[in-house]
């Protein structure tokens, strides 16, 4: 294969996508869209005393992207959804070793669709009070 710069677990998880699918009745759904390439991308949480039990993501993205929600949706579950929120771009790339700069703007799409997804939990949760 060229090498074009991806590191191991960014090759792993992209061979090896974790909680790929969907989720019937999430409680939370995130689904964003790429300006750069057009890609989407959608999240899905179930979510129990604010906390993610499950989650899971689908895309029409690139390998980065794949592997990029597959390390977001690790990095999740099981935690508190504010923590969840503080999950920024920057930590999946670097829990990935690094992407390609070209490849960053892929990062994005996964980041943003757990924050859609965690806001969506929220806003439905207040709408129930
Ligand atoms: Fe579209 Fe990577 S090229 S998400």
């Amino acid at each position: 294969m060229v090498d074009v710069g991806y590191s191991k677990k960014v090759m792993e998880h992209f061979m090896n996508p974790r909680n790929v699918g969907v989720i019937e009745h999430p409680d939370g759904y995130g689904k964003v869209g790429n300006p750069v390439c057009g890609d989407v991308m959608e999240i899905f949480i179930k979510v129990k005393d604010d906390v993610i039990t499950d989650i899971k993501f689908r895309t029409f993205g690139c390998g980065s992207a794949i592997a990029t929600s597959s390390m977001v949706t690790e990095l999740a579950k099981g935690k508190h959804v504010d923590e969840a929120m503080k999950l920024t771009r920057g930590d999946v790339a670097s829990e990935l070793d690094g992407l390609p700069p070209q490849k960053m703007h892929c990062s994005n799409l996964a980041a943003d669709a757990l924050h859609e997804a965690i806001k969506d939990y929220k806003a439905k949760k207040q709408k129930k009070k």
